[in-house]
């Protein structure tokens, strides 16, 4: 494919550092794994970092933990505001714990909540705000912050698309209460399949480490307050369950990759970047196409185009020569989540309209960005895109 929506980010040390771990014999999470979670956690200024196998998992985990807490856990129920525009797994975890969703709309410009709309989505029962940034760009994380503190409720930032975007030289993925990230093959650090949560906390840390593996107390550091201790007796340690946990551990060869990976992320980054930069000056000025409004610093995960309606565009016909020109392209991070089927399970409401979800729904795609040269694609996608619209 000429410009395809991702590709790998590995050289010989990703392959090398699994080479290590094949020859030491042992797979299950260990001591890369704890390594790349302090790296990670240290790397983004967080005290803590729970690795798991993926992005959703993180999700789920993180929306598990505040279920656990000791002080005000969240109940079935509770209500939480959510964007309308992001991955089907930052929901289905609300779901999955009963929990009742308020769908606010997205800006236009930058793909992420309204801001303006928050005070508009609380009611008595919201207890939580569960944010995005819309592929690289970042959300308003201080006023969400602000907001979440002013009126009690957990904030979880998922971040599985945005790892090391900024706002007033803060990285996303570090105001929420939970931060989560994905390492999944197209994402900023990829190790195959994984995730991370980041949090200060220590009580939810150890929550997340317990319903990570089980729910078992065994990788609990031995003064945890999550359990009272028995002492010396190893035959009931070893299997004692605390918590209805999960199996979602990474593998030692993840953690591995991990490690390499983080230390390559901002030399991609600032490539990412440089794409990010053609792609603006190309599309920025031209009005038949919105493109993402930086909020901050992105880090460029891809690039959006909503065809301005006003110009009456035909996506078919566009995506028909994306098509033919071998240019890879997707739906906005899913689009509209209302849109979908699977929204016959959830308990919801939507909080005024969504009409800027349904319009990035109806008008929307993104094509790939990678921490390589793009610039030959860019230009032909601008080539292409100017003749049709
Ligand atoms: C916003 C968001 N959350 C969660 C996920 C899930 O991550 P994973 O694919 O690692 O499960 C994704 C995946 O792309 C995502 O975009």
């Amino acid at each position: 494919m000429f410009y395809e929506l991702a590709a790998s980010s590995w050289d010989q040390e990703e392959i090398d550092a699994m080479q290590k771990v094949i020859a030491g014999g042992f797979f299950t999470m260990s001591g890369n794994v704890k390594a790349f979670e302090q790296e990670f956690a240290a790397y983004f200024g967080k005290r803590y970092g729970v690795m798991v196998n993926s992005g959703s998992s993180a999700n789920l985990v993180a929306v598990a933990a505040l279920f656990y807490k000791k002080d005000r856990p969240l109940q079935r129920g509770d209500e939480v505001i959510v964007p309308a525009i992001s991955w089907a797994t930052t929901y289905h975890p609300l779901q999955q714990y009963g929990l009742k969703l308020r769908f606010v709309d997205v800006d236009l410009h930058t793909l992420n909540i309204d801001e303006t709309q928050l005070e508009a989505a609380l009611n008595p029962k919201t207890r939580a705000i569960v944010t995005v940034s819309i592929l690289g760009n970042p959300v308003a994380q201080d006023t969400i912050r602000n907001f979440a503190d002013r009126h009690g409720l957990y904030f979880i930032d998922d971040n599985c698309e945005s790892m090391g975007a900024e706002v007033n030289g803060r990285p996303t993925g570090t105001l929420g209460d939970l931060n989560t990230s994905s390492f999944f093959f197209s994402h900023h650090i990829s190790t195959m399949e994984g995730g991370i949560i980041l949090t200060d906390d220590r009580e939810l840390a150890e929550l997340c480490i317990s319903l990570r593996a089980h729910g078992w107390t065994r990788d609990l550091p031995a003064d945890s307050p999550l359990f009272e201790h028995h002492g010396s007796d190893d035959f009931y340690e070893a299997y004692r369950f605390i918590l209805p946990g999960y199996n979602v551990r990474p593998l030692e060869l993840s953690g591995a990759i991990g490690r390499v990976q983080l230390r390559k992320l901002p030399g991609m980054i600032a490539q990412r970047r440089k794409n990010l930069a053609l792609f603006q000056s190309l599309f920025g000025a031209d009005d038949r196409f919105i493109i993402q409004r930086e909020n901050g610093k992105s880090s460029a995960f891809s690039f959006t185009i909503v065809l301005n309606p006003h110009y009456q565009p035909d996506r078919r016909r566009v995506f028909a020569a994306l098509k033919q020109a071998e240019i890879g392209h997707r739906i906005i991070t899913g689009g509209c989540f209302l849109r979908h089927d699977v929204i016959r399970h959830y308990d919801y409401e939507i909080v005024g309209d969504l009409r800027n979800a349904q319009t990035a729904h109806d008008f929307g795609f993104f094509v790939g960005n990678q921490p390589h040269d793009l610039t030959p694609q860019i230009e032909r996608l601008r080539g292409i895109l100017d003749t049709l619209i």
